[in-house]
């Protein structure tokens, strides 16, 4: 999924996205719910409409952002309460909330309110995040299915529990008893700077015990290298932020490996990204050259290398998909393995 926080793809149209064949992007609660706020979003009649994309949406539930963007939330059993940007007024973001913001939002998947902390936290906290994360699906649940519109919005549970196997296999067996009442799984927080190895083994200890009718989806997850390996343990969805804001740095995802644009080298280099992609910028003739001549001085530069980034990123996991139906999905692994990390061209 592309991450479009303020309902946006950083750089791009709902149609330019629409183009590439995207249909499932991200936007965020906490943002939406901040600017353009509930009022507006529910006379445009949700956010789809709003932002003018007529594919599927999921929202974030807000907490892992408050707690990312803003350094005084303070997190209570009510809620997290945290300090309104605009007018410095303490503001409560509580389970039942979030879900009625994300009514509004009207996204096809919505996220329940989890108690997020950074995976480098240890000791008490962990635990206790752990279990309020539980408590809060209770509470998100109970909203959701009380709201009617449980039939048109799929809620996910997010598997928290750090980076300690009992915590996770606790959160696991109270999430799954659940399992009637929830739409699909995240497996959340990771990817705040841990060991790969010790977030691989947490990503195959949840994927492992989640059941297989659910869908399972890796939070904050976007380099290539990690979505396949997560895809090997049995993860089917994912969001980043990566693939477009490496893009606005001037780095092309490719099969080959990133590209930075910016180098001289590419100064003279009047080959498209990838002779084989078929994004609008690199089938429609924009060479690495020129990309490293407007990248620094226009913003169109970004739009392009975006686009390219998304198609790159749509493609590596299409093959992923089509490669598990045909049961070649191990040569598939092999061989971007084997070209990733190699010669850059
Ligand atoms: N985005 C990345 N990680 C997380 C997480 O653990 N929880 C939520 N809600 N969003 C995330
Ligand atoms: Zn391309």
């Amino acid at each position: 999924m592309p991450v479009a926080t303020q309902a946006a793809i950083k750089g791009l149209t709902p149609q330019q996205v629409e183009a590439l064949g995207i249909n499932l992007i991200l936007n965020n609660t906490y943002h939406l719910n901040l600017r353009p706020g509930i009022e507006v979003l529910n006379e445009a009649g949700g956010a789809h409409k709003f932002q003018g994309w007529r594919h599927n949406l999921l929202t974030d539930s807000g907490g892992f952002q408050l707690v990312s963007l803003n350094k005084f939330t303070q997190i209570t059993e009510e809620g997290a309460l945290f300090e309104s940007p605009f007018d410095g007024k303490p503001t409560m973001l509580t389970p039942e909330e979030s879900i009625s913001i994300q009514h509004a939002i009207g996204a096809d998947i919505i996220m329940q309110l989890d108690d997020v902390v950074s995976s480098l936290t240890v000791g008490p906290r962990v635990g206790e995040a752990m279990w309020r994360t539980i408590r809060w699906l209770d509470r998100c649940i109970e909203h959701h299915e009380k709201s009617g519109r449980a039939d048109r919005q799929n809620l996910f549970a997010i598997v928290q529990g750090g980076l300690d196997p009992d915590l996770r296999d606790m959160c696991l067996d109270e999430m799954i008893a659940r399992k009637d009442r929830v739409a699909g799984y995240a497996i959340g927080g990771l990817s705040g700077g841990e060991e790969k190895d010790v977030f691989w083994r947490v990503i195959k200890q949840c994927a492992d015990k989640l059941p297989a009718d659910r869908p399972r989806y890796s939070m904050g997850i976007g380099f290539a290298e990690d979505l396949l390996v997560c895809v090997a343990l049995g993860v089917d969805m994912a969001d980043c932020v990566f693939p477009t804001r490496t893009a606005r740095f001037g780095v092309a995802l490719t099969f080959k490996g990133p590209l930075n644009l910016r180098l001289k080298k590419h100064e003279g280099d009047f080959s498209p990204i990838d002779a084989a992609c078929p994004c609008p910028t690199c089938s429609g003739g924009t060479s690495r050259a020129a990309l490293h001549h407007i990248l620094t001085l226009e913003t169109a530069g970004a739009h392009a290398v975006t686009q390219h980034n998304l198609v790159f990123q749509a493609q590596l996991m299409g093959r992923a998909r089509d490669a598990i139906v045909q049961g070649s999905f191990p040569a598939y692994l092999k061989s971007f393995f084997a070209t990733y990390f190699g010669d850059r061209g």
